[in-house]
């Protein structure tokens, strides 16, 4: 018995072979087919690379292939409606229809469960008033600010030509110029793909300074003055880190750099594009409000902001030093959370690096109102928090 177990996993492709000879009877394809599984099965027991497969030729393939089901399995039979991560079947099935003007009100009142542990709600008011919600925008630019801009509360955050191909930038451009919001280039700087549809943009500057870089990859003041000053560009935003890879920097590798991602990056053909760790156009807070100042002039007086996700607590309150030591403060600052998406990261970066959106925009939010610095800070916020819808 102790030497028959082991061989029973042989059994299903073992039987093929007589298969194949009396199915023969029946009818040719029979055979044909048992004789595939045959060969399916030898297959199987030659090959080295799936420990599996060769202990169980044929029947291990059943194990591949309901893993490469398993993400469908899970979402049409499993999942409940109100999993989330990032959205909940509830959430999608209310966006589509929205989008499609069909009828997104339900009868009966909620299905939720409201005394679970976690359960989140709104306090109202006894005198609720009425949003123009057709008018869902802020004025964006502090005291030194020439050229303040009317943004939309809703935008499209960061995302890189060469993250993104080039139909999907143009249709978030698209999408911009149509809703009247901004759209975020990313590090990747702009493309043409950015400019076809006249949609707003904020032009995102990186470690990596693409768009504005000297042919060894530091920030060029005349290339960023060149193009700050097209009207498209409503506001610049310095990244100081993605909540998604806080720290890490990133690197598109050159077979992805193409022509065109070469030429709206300013970087070489053939040779992997970096973005460093770190800044090289400031080190110290101070130097950072230095730098805030010179895009300022140099863009002259278009709003500047920050992209970050809170690490440590005592250089981010660093930063609020020097703003009040040097009387500059960013027009914006958009506070990303750990939980935010990304082109391309590290696991142990995106599982463990950094806070998540609502604990950084908490603290920015408080420690600018004691500076006395929130009323001319805009503050905006990214990431896929489940909570948030
Ligand atoms: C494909 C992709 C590319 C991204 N590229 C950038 C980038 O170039 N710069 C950046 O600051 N953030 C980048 N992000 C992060 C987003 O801007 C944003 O911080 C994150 O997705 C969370 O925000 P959300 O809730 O708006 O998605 C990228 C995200 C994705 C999914």
């Amino acid at each position: 018995m102790s030497r028959v177990g082991p061989l029973i996993r042989y059994l299903p492709w073992a039987v093929t072979l007589p298969l194949a000879a009396l199915g023969y009877v029946v009818s040719p394809w029979i055979s044909l087919l048992a004789l595939i599984l045959f060969g399916l099965g030898v297959q199987d027991l030659l090959q080295t690379q799936q420990a599996v497969r060769r202990n169980y030729p044929l029947t291990g393939r059943l194990r591949y292939a309901l893993e490469s089901i398993r993400p469908e399995i899970r979402q049409y039979f499993i999942e409940s409606d109100d999993d989330k991560l990032p959205f909940s079947r509830h959430q999608r099935a209310m966006v589509y229809a929205r989008s499609k003007e069909q009828n997104d009100k339900r009868g009966f009142g909620t299905i939720k469960d409201y005394y679970q542990q976690d359960a989140q709600w709104l306090a109202h008011s006894m005198h609720p008033v009425q949003t123009d919600t057709k008018n869902l925008r802020v004025w964006v630019g502090g005291p030194d600010c020439k050229q303040p801009y009317s943004m939309s509360v809703f935008n499209i955050s960061a995302m890189s030509f060469g993250s993104l191909s080039a139909n999907a930038i143009q249709a978030l451009n698209k999408g911009a110029a149509k809703g009247a919001f901004a759209h975020d280039t990313g590090e990747g700087s702009m493309s043409k793909y950015h400019r076809q549809h006249g949609g707003d943009l904020v032009w995102q500057i990186a470690s990596g300074y693409f768009g504005c870089r000297t042919a060894d990859g530091r920030f060029d003041p005349e290339r960023f003055e060149e193009q700050a000053r097209d009207p498209q560009v409503k506001l610049i935003e310095i990244k100081i880190s993605q909540g998604a890879k806080p720290g890490h920097g990133g690197m598109l590798p050159a077979a992805k750099v193409s022509a065109e991602i070469a030429q709206a990056r300013g970087v070489p053909m053939g040779a992997d594009c970096i973005s460093p760790a770190s800044h090289s156009a400031f080190t110290t807070p101070i130097e950072l409000m230095a730098f805030i100042a010179q895009l300022r002039a140099l863009s002259k007086g278009k709003p500047i902001g920050l992209k970050m996700c809170i690490g440590q607590v005592r250089e981010w309150f660093a930063v609020v030093k020097a703003m009040l030591e040097t009387k500059t403060t960013p027009d914006f600052i958009v506070i990303d959370g750990a939980e935010g998406g990304t082109g391309a990261a590290p696991i142990e970066f995106a599982d463990h690096m950094g806070m998540p959106m609502r604990d950084g925009l908490r603290l920015v939010h408080n420690t600018l109102v004691g500076a006395g610095l929130r009323a001319q800070i805009r503050l905006g916020a990214s990431g896929k928090d489940p909570f948030s819808l």
